[in-house]
């Protein structure tokens, strides 16, 4: 049977030096486990805007659905901030998310017990925190028609639109509450049904999807309340579910729960291909950071984390991926840490590669 296929498009800023530590990951994975992976790479975001004056190749989109696995960077970048919408370094990643119908991305956010000291939090609030977020990732006012920038009486208007269909909720939501039956089997779905028809209708949604599953605790929430439980007493949720646009900013803010945004993994997951994987994109929720992009500083946390949930949700390899987010669990509380996971009391910084080396060699230890 051939390898499994991934399509590496590091991307942006310090896309492309985290995802070297990556490829040492899978590399170590194919040397020591017999988990051999053929990688093949490709741009994305600015980096292809260089090269083929757009964010996207065609070709390269068509690399991503033939593949069992996409591992993104990140995208964007100050040099980019004038080009026109249409080719924005953002406008690749949302077109791979829009035509590979990624529908649900799933952020989780766990606190690591030698991190719950570097969350802008009490310690008490975050440590032990486990929550996962379902962002519903290719509909709602991402990508809501009509949409644009025109003219009326002299005068110019922005106009987006949120718009869900049953359908998109529907499966939004069956990933939320397939996950919490493998979790504490609650969800909390966050909306704002009290000023908009998209959230009355999400909320009937969800609620009659939940009739197929008994066994989870629904409860409904107005997003800005969420986005204010989450830094009060986070610990409440299992799983949250909800929609593109407050899906973005809520993720944020559970990232910051964490300790640090360098930390957080996601995937995003649409229908099962023939060979019955999940179509499927893992990228951290970090941006591009063109503040210390090039410098060696980034954490590749995030990142690896991202390839942990390949292996457990595209590659059925969650034995791998407990292996792997135990080997980082043990070097954070060994005392490694970047830049990003710096105290007051400083130290020194391990560099992106550095970290890499720790990494590898709690791998090696856990042989
Ligand atoms: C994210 C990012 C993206 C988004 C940007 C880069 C388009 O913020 O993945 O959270 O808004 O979805
Ligand atoms: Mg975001």
């Amino acid at each position: 049977m051939s390898n499994p296929s991934l399509l590496i498009l590091a991307g942006d800023g310090i896309g492309a030096e985290v995802m070297v530590e990556v490829k040492r990951i899978i590399d170590w994975y194919g040397d020591k486990r017999s988990l051999s992976f053929d990688v093949s790479e490709d741009l994305v975001g600015g980096a292809a805007y260089d090269v083929h004056g757009v964010p996207l190749h065609d070709d390269t989109m068509a690399k991503a659905q033939a593949v069992d696995a996409v591992l993104l960077g990140a995208v964007g970048g100050p040099k980019y901030d004038d080009l026109d919408f249409s080719v924005k370094p953002e406008r690749g990643l949302l077109r791979l998310r829009k035509e590979m119908d990624l529908f649900a991305n799933l952020r989780p956010a766990q606190c690591f017990d030698a991190l719950a000291d570097f969350s802008s939090l009490k310690k008490d609030v975050v440590a032990g925190l486990d929550i996962m977020i379902v962002r519903e990732l290719t509909s709602g006012v991402y990508f809501g028609e009509p949409r644009g920038i025109h003219v009326e009486d002299n005068m110019r208007v922005g106009v987006n639109t949120q718009r869900y269909t049953e359908a998109e909720i529907e499966r939004a939501a069956r990933a939320a509450f397939d996950l919490a039956m493998k979790r504490d089997k609650r969800v909390c779905s966050m909306e704002k049904a009290n000023v908009m028809e998209s959230g009355i209708l999400w909320r009937d949604v969800v609620t009659e999807v939940h009739a197929d599953y008994p066994e989870v605790t629904l409860s409904h929430m107005y997003a800005d309340n969420g986005a204010m439980q989450l830094v009060r007493a986070p610990k409440q949720f299992d799983v949250i579910l909800t929609d593109n646009l407050f899906g973005d900013i809520l993720s944020d803010c559970a990232a910051m729960l964490t300790g640090s945004l360098g930390m957080l993994p996601s995937a995003s997951l649409g229908l099962p291909m023939a060979n019955g994987r999940p179509k499927a994109m893992y990228e951290p929720v970090h941006g591009s950071a063109p503040d210390i992009a090039g410098q060696g500083k980034a954490n590749p946390i995030a990142c690896i984390l991202s390839f942990a949930m390949a292996l457990r949700y595209s590659f059925d390899e969650g034995a791998e991926a407990d292996r792997l987010e135990a080997a980082i669990e043990k070097v954070l509380s060994d005392g490694a840490r970047t830049g990003d996971l710096m105290g007051p009391e400083g130290g020194t910084p391990l560099s992106t590669s550095e970290m890499g080396d720790v990494i590898l060699a709690a791998l090696d230890a856990s042989l």
